[in-house]
């Protein structure tokens, strides 16, 4: 018995000095859809996921509002720093801050860099994301005490993935910012909030930042069939692709600068946008055997409330495809990608 006793001693201290070691403690998670794990439940908007057939393939099968058949890249992150195996929605009430302790999701689906984004869909504002974050900054404080706190906050991983919405919901579907910008001076718009966006982060005490790259959003299966029926086949959107990877190359330069700029920060740019047009190109390499139409329903435009349930068309196997929904990949898709953010981008933080 004395011999149990000590034993579970040795144990308890042995799990408090590795995780005190842990060079990551938490993940931090800002943006939209792609990383988005359910916030949008619980706000009013129409654009949620939080019923079938999305999360289907997730932990009990259930729709969290995740914009996916199962996890997301973040979800996949925190597994592969040891925390838990997916990241909880700060608005979720079925989590505390004993939960947020190790990893909290502060993005909403529908969002941008530029306010009049998050407008469209009266989703969270990036700035109102940051008031969370300070908002959990003192109930982690109150809960662990400030050395801890504090300690957690300067050690944990920022991931911020977002931008993608500024041009596919505002940009090119809105009159407003194509009238006021032209696509460069948009890009160098939004960079000018990235930029704010992350020194504000690095004053609340973030020091380990990953941003995000854009996907070859031209790509994704609601802009193939835009194009279609502009004309134009079921290609993907060139011009939209050459705008990502401007954007991209110029948001690599934000990194650098941030690097150069701030004492003590370590900025990185995860980009998937390679990885992800290698398996739009050439699904088959990868086991799956459609690109160009997503999964839920006809593939073809469905998300949100439109990819129901009852739809008969909604695939079986959803491995098989690159896309779940016609704006988000499916969670093989998010593997795949994570797994190469993991290895070449975040394994410096490892
Ligand atoms: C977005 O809105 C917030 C809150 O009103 C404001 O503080 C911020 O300056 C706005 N951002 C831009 C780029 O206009």
């Amino acid at each position: 018995m004395e011999y149990y006793k000590e034993y579970i001693f040795w144990l308890i201290l042995a799990m408090k000095i590795f995780l005190a070691h842990a060079k990551v403690p938490a993940l931090i998670v800002f943006g939209d859809s792609s990383v988005d794990a359910g916030n949008n439940n619980h706000i009013s908007t129409v654009l949620k996921s939080n019923f079938e057939p999305y999360g289907r393939d997730f932990y009990g099968g259930l729709p969290t509002g995740r914009f996916c058949n199962g996890r997301i890249p973040t979800d996949f992150m925190s597994e592969a720093f040891g925390l838990k195996p997916f990241v909880p929605a700060y608005l979720d009430p079925s989590y505390n801050i004993a939960d947020f302790a190790q990893g909290v999701c502060f993005a909403s689906a529908g969002t941008g860099y530029d306010n009049k984004t998050s407008d469209v869909l009266n989703v969270i504002p990036l700035w109102k994301e940051v008031e969370y974050f300070k908002d959990y900054q003192k109930k982690l404080k109150a809960y662990l005490g400030t050395a801890k706190a504090n300690f957690i906050i300067r050690e944990a991983l920022y991931v911020i993935s977002v931008g993608t919405n500024d041009f596919l919901e505002n940009y090119y579907t809105l009159p407003h910012r194509r009238s006021q910008y032209n696509v460069d001076q948009y890009q160098a718009f939004l960079l000018g909030i990235a930029e704010k966006f992350t020194l504000d982060l690095y004053q609340l005490g973030a020091r380990k930042i990953v941003l995000t790259g854009l996907p070859p959003m031209g790509c994704l299966p609601l802009e193939r069939t835009t194009n279609y029926f502009g004309g134009n086949g079921n290609e993907c959107i060139k011009s939209y692709n050459v705008v990502a990877l401007n954007f991209n190359g110029k948001l690599n330069g934000l990194v650098q600068k941030l690097n150069g700029e701030l004492t003590g920060i370590r900025a990185v740019l995860s980009n998937p946008y390679n990885t992800l047009l290698q398996m739009i190109q050439k699904p088959s390499a990868f086991g799956f055997e459609s690109a160009a139409v997503a999964c839920c329903a006809t593939g073809l435009f469905e998300m949100g409330y439109l990819c129901h349930r009852l739809n008969p068309f909604t695939c079986p196997d959803a491995n098989k495809y690159v896309f779940w929904d016609s704006f988000h990949p499916t969670e093989k898709t998010n593997r795949i990608i994570s797994d190469y953010v993991i290895k070449h981008v975040v394994n410096v933080f490892l």
